[in-house]
This record gives structure tokens, sequence and C-alpha cells, in this order.
């Protein structure tokens, strides 16, 4: 079964990370077109999705299936643990491992047999399946900022956001990856 898992070399690359603003729900879904334009185009990518809830994982999914075309809703599979969406280029998963209390639970379910070559998996709450999840691409944190403007924070805040690449086929995405220039890109200092 080995050779239609992913078999992306993780040991070669030196992480590469790149920082943005995202200041509003719109900017979210900009970031979001602009990785799924990224993508590569005749494989797959695992994409695992950190920060807390309510943080836009969910949103840069989102974004990312209606870039690629996707027309119907796309749900947060907090329940089901996986939605499958086929688009005409591309099978895309998505995951969301909150509810898991064990990693195990990723075994149990099969999950594994969805991490093939030409998949596109996204992964919420990848820390839940730790040990058992096939390694990613490309890692994205969340981070909430309480903004100064009290109508901001309100509404949860800004976010900030930090894209890692964590294979060859990772950092060739992460190069690609090309939002508006209205979005602004921001030091990785604060990654760690
Ligand atoms: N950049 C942003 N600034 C402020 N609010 C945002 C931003 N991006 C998304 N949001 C809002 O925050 C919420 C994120 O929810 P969701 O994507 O379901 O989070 P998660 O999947 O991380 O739990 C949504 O209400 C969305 O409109
Ligand atoms: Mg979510």
């Amino acid at each position: 079964l080995e050779h239609v898992l992913h078999s992306n070399d993780h040991s070669e690359v030196r992480p590469r990370t790149l920082g943005f603003a995202l200041p509003d729900p719109a900017a979210t879904d900009a970031l979001g077109a602009a990785l799924a334009r990224a993508l590569p185009r005749e494989s797959g990518l695992v994409i695992t999705l950190e920060g807390d809830l309510g943080a836009g994982k969910t949103s840069l999914v989102r974004a990312m299936l209606r870039a690629l075309g996707h027309r119907g809703p796309v749900k947060s599979p907090t329940y089901a643990l996986v939605e499958l969406y086929k688009l005409s280029s591309l099978c895309f998963y998505h995951f969301d491992f909150y509810r898991f209390t064990d990693p195990e639970e990723f075994v149990d379910a099969g999950l594994a047999d969805y991490f093939l070559a030409d998949a596109v998996c996204c992964v919420e709450w990848p820390d839940k399946a730790h040990g058992v999840l096939p390694a990613a691409d490309l890692c994205v944190r969340f981070a909430i900022e309480p903004g100064a403007n009290p109508a901001m924070a309100a509404a949860g805040g800004s976010r900030r956001v930090f894209l890692q690449s964590r294979s060859t086929r990772g950092d060739e995405c992460l190069a690609r990856v090309c939002p508006p220039s209205s979005i602004q890109r921001i030091g990785n200092n604060d990654a760690a």
C-alpha cells in the first residue's frame, strides 16, 4: 500500500514560513483562494490547520474549495470527521479531529486510507491524531489577535496566520502562494 500513500520527502526541507495579517474574514477568504491556486497540479498535499476554536481554520478551507469551483455548502467536519469533495481536477478531503479523545480513533476509523498521493487533505486539529497522521506537507497556524479597536475585539479580533512548509512539495506550493497585495506580509518571529 505504501506506494500509493504520500511518499513525499520530509527529511530534506528546511522549513520556510510565510506570515500574513488577516484583519477580517475577507482577508482569510483571499488567502484561501491564493492557497488553492498554489496547490500542485499533478499531486496531492497534506495541509494541517492549527489554532483555537473560531480561529478561521474551516473558513480558510471553505475559501479554498470555493476557489477550486465547489458551489455547494462547506460544513465543518467536526461530527462527520471527514467531508469529501470531488472537484473536476482533484479529490479534496476535509478532516476535523477535534472530538478525538485518542489518536487511535484515526486508525480505527480507517482514515489513513484517504491520504492518497493525489488527494488534497486538509486537517483541522492534527494534534488529536498525533503519531498516526501522515506527515504534513504544509502547516497552517492561526492566532487570534484582540484588536485595539473595541468593535474588532468584540467580533473576535483580527487574525495572524503562518504557513510553514514541511516537505519539498509543500515548499514548492508555498513558493507559489501569491495573495493580493492588500494582504500584509508579517515576519515569522512569532511563529514558534
Ligand atoms: N481574519 C479574520 N478576522 C476576523 N474574523 C475572522 C477572520 N477570519 C475568519 N473570521 C471569522 O471567525 C470565525 C472562524 O470560524 P471557523 O472558520 O469555523 O473557525 P475554526 O474552524 O478555526 O474553528 C468565522 O465566524 C469567521 O467569519
Ligand atoms: Mg473548524
